[in-house]
């Protein structure tokens, strides 16, 4: 498995199908950054309503617009990413320690993130000014 430690997109494997495309992820991918422990989805987003803020301590995430269009922008303390999501097949992957905002979801648009932790809210830092304290030199 590899392990970059920046923002990147991926490009998942696609089967072209005249019936419709499919595209899969396995954790023996050589691609993949970690292995699946958790999968969750966002949807029925009203217009101009943001998600996220908040960063990661350890956990990895791959974020895939499974449908629609949205913005991922990241942080990491001194730099700002902007990622437009629009294709399935496309996976942003997201290192712990990074500041995220998602907005400008379209219409029916759904949100996949696959991640390398069950849920626990102690993973998570939602609050703006004590993310930048972990950035203190
Ligand atoms: P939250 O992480 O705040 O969503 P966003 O991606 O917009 O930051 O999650 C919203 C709520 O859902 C919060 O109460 C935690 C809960 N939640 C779970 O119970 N399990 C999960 O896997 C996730 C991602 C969230």
């Amino acid at each position: 498995m590899k392990t970059p430690d920046i923002p990147r997109l991926i490009e998942l494997p696609r089967i072209y199908d005249p019936r419709g495309n499919l595209t899969f992820v396995q954790n023996d991918d050589e691609f993949m950054p970690f292995k699946i422990e958790r999968a969750y989805w966002i949807y029925d987003v009203p217009a101009g309503a943001e998600r996220g803020s908040h960063a990661h301590i350890e956990a990895l995430s791959l974020i895939i617009a499974a449908g629609g269009s949205f913005n991922v922008n990241l942080f990491d303390g001194a730099k700002w990413w902007k990622f437009t999501l629009n294709r399935p097949f496309e996976a942003l992957f997201v290192p712990p320690g990074y500041w995220r905002t998602l907005d400008n979801f379209s219409s029916g648009s759904v949100c996949l993130s696959l991640t390398s932790l069950p849920y626990s809210e102690d993973d998570y830092i939602r609050d703006f000014d004590a993310f930048m304290r972990t950035k203190a030199v």
